[in-house]
């Protein structure tokens, strides 16, 4: 980073009011950048790794006392439940599932310190090379900052650069909705289809998915259809043409590199789609992209003017507040509501980036989410939406969370002294009550988020019922949670009349630790909301353990073995041979190839 760099303070700015914190009497945290460099630094110098740390073994000899309590126990407590909750702008959070007390809670702000939290937040805010192992910033928050802000990064103001393309990203949208812009044949576009994988489809589907139901925004997007292609799989490419008609269809194709086979065979195949009905021309009009790599975009054939930039400075898992979110969910949405959804995210930035330790919702919930990992050693978390229009978030925060701190070896290149990561996985409640949820409560524990809203994107109240639809979803939510907090033991059992030789089976033996998240209603807000809560709790763990929660090159071997793959099977095709020792393969994969081969009809 060159230039003065903006107080972070001033980066991102709350528009609405500010943090309630429910009963937390810790001190305030915050420290200044200074002095919290220096202990950074010290810290670093006397101890190899986070876990050889005081703070690290404090919480170590902590466990024994927690392994002494049961949920049943603590949740009795008023004054814990009262302390182990926090609210922010309504988004409400009750840790009190959580396996943790004031003083767990105590042990991991003073690890956090330990670690230079506070200094990393900052310096991710600032922009500086925090990606040290491909020198890049980490600056997907100045991606949904105000548009008078200022950071400096290269001598540049990245947030002016922002905002140019989120102009440009409203005049296309606008002049596409009001039918301005024609299609080849004159004929309005109706239609898009997004081509992109990983970071360049997830987070857009997740937004997509939330807001289709929401009043306003499906009322916006009426008569527009909005598809996603991201499989190489011939099967997603018909299911995403399906239908459709070239002359109203606008094709993005998003990615950052613009070299993601899967994405780069998509874009020539559907170009192809487009050409062979409308002919040449037609690229321009149906036809834009998104990218960092605006020279292969226009090497493909796509005009500077329809292409919209990004930067490197974007992790494409962090990318959907930036035109690869932006563009296409403002064609369907209008950019109005989209301008809503970047309000969210910054308005949990600023939050995370200015509140206290113990009044700041990410900075608490990823310490948890750490505890839980790397104290009391559980190896995933499930993310449980009791709302259907958050079906995309487990998927998306998959990716978020697993491919950031999915990692083996600190940012020195040093092995792990502690499994880092988890598994990430979710359904919709109800929906996953009736799959896994069956081993979630009697077989492995695994701690649990589960979101709700107060009041539902839509009504239904059917004349006779005791409770709505929705009221009956929710009843769901809270009852999910104390059942796995609770559980149900034989004394109780016995009590209900249950016969000895079922007692073992009907047991439940409850302290399965989970969140509960509550939110007043899911728009395109809210939604922001909560992307900017799990992409930050993703950076508060990685930042603790001292990992490079950035970057990904754990994705990039199996893309070259497809490569060979891909070389090889071309050879042995136009040899009209199959694959011999000789190309390379271990022998079991070159019987899986040749029976490949040789069961292909074409
Ligand atoms: O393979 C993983 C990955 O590099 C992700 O990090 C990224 O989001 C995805 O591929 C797509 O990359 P691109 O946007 O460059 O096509």
């Amino acid at each position: 980073v060159t230039g003065p760099a903006a107080s972070p303070k001033n980066l991102v700015q709350s528009s609405r009011q500010g943090t309630t914190a429910c009963g937390s009497s810790r001190k305030d945290h915050s420290v200044n950048a200074l002095d919290m460099s220096e202990a950074v630094k010290s810290s670093a110098e006397k101890y190899a790794s986070i876990a050889d740390t005081p703070a690290w073994k404090a919480l170590v000899d902590h466990i024994p006392e927690i392994e002494e309590t049961h949920l049943r126990y603590l949740l009795k407590d008023e004054e814990r439940c009262l302390r182990l909750s926090l609210e922010h702008n309504g988004l409400y959070s009750d840790f009190s599932r959580q396996r943790v007390t004031p003083e767990t809670l105590e042990l991991l702000f003073d690890l956090a310190k330990e670690a230079g939290l506070k200094e990393k937040i900052e310096q991710m805010f600032q922009g500086e090379q925090i990606n040290e192992t491909e020198h890049r910033s980490v600056l997907h928050v100045a991606t949904r900052a105000e548009r008078n802000k200022e950071l400096i990064v290269n001598g540049k103001n990245v947030v002016e650069d922002v905002w140019k393309v989120l102009d440009k990203i409203k005049h296309f949208s606008d002049q596409v909705r009001n039918g301005e812009w024609l299609g080849a044949t004159g004929k309005p576009i109706r239609d898009v289809v997004a081509i992109g994988i990983g970071g360049s489809f997830l987070g857009p589907l997740f937004v997509h998915t939330a807001l289709k139901t929401e009043p306003v925004a499906s009322m916006k997007a009426s008569g527009r259809r909005l598809r996603f292609l991201a499989n190489v799989d011939p099967v997603d490419v018909a299911r995403a043409l399906h239908n459709l008609n070239q002359e109203t269809t606008m094709v993005v194709i998003i990615s950052k590199t613009f070299t993601t086979a899967e994405t780069m065979l998509n874009a020539r195949t559907v170009r192809k789609w487009i050409t062979a009905e409308l002919g040449e021309e037609a690229v321009s009009k149906h036809m834009v992209a998104v990218s960092t790599n605006v020279k292969l975009v226009s090497q493909f054939g796509i005009d500077p003017d329809n292409t919209f930039e990004f930067w490197d400075w974007v992790g494409g898992r962090y990318s959907v507040c930036s035109a690869v979110g932006m563009l296409p969910l403002s064609l369907q949405y209008g950019f109005g509501i989209m301008e809503q959804f970047l309000e969210g995210a910054r308005d949990i930035d600023n939050h995370f980036l200015n509140a206290p330790f113990e009044k700041n919702i990410p900075v608490t919930l990823g310490l948890i989410n750490l505890w839980n990992i790397s104290f009391l050693h559980y190896p995933a978390r499930a993310i449980l939406p009791y709302c259907q229009a958050l079906a995309k978030l487990a998927p998306h925060i998959q990716q978020v969370s697993m491919e950031s701190n999915g990692k083996g070896v600190d940012m020195n290149g040093k092995p792990l002294k502690f499994e880092a990561g988890q598994i990430d996985f979710g359904e919709p409640g109800t929906n996953g009550q009736h799959s896994f949820y069956q081993l979630i409560h009697q077989g492995r524990v695994i701690p649990c988020d589960f979101i709700g809203t107060i009041k539902s994107q839509q009504s239904v109240y059917l004349k006779g019922e005791i409770v709505s639809n929705h009221d009956e979803l929710m009843c769901n939510f809270f009852a999910q949670a104390d059942a796995l907090a609770t559980g149900k033991n034989a004394v109780e059992l016995r009590a209900e009349n249950v016969p000895d030789n079922l007692i073992p089976h009907k047991t439940f033996t409850g302290n399965r630790p989970s969140t509960s998240i509550l939110l007043p209603e899911l728009n395109a807000y809210t939604t922001g909301q909560i992307l900017s809560l799990y992409e930050a709790m993703v950076a508060v763990k990685g930042f603790v353990w001292g990992i490079n929660s950035f970057d990904q090159w754990g994705v990039e071997l199996g893309k070259v073995l497809a490569s060979k793959c891909r070389s090889k099977m071309n050879s042995a095709r136009t040899q009209s041979r199959l694959i011999e020792a000789s190309d390379g393969f271990n022998f079991s994969t070159t019987r899986l190839l040749n029976r490949y081969l040789k069961g292909k009809t074409f």
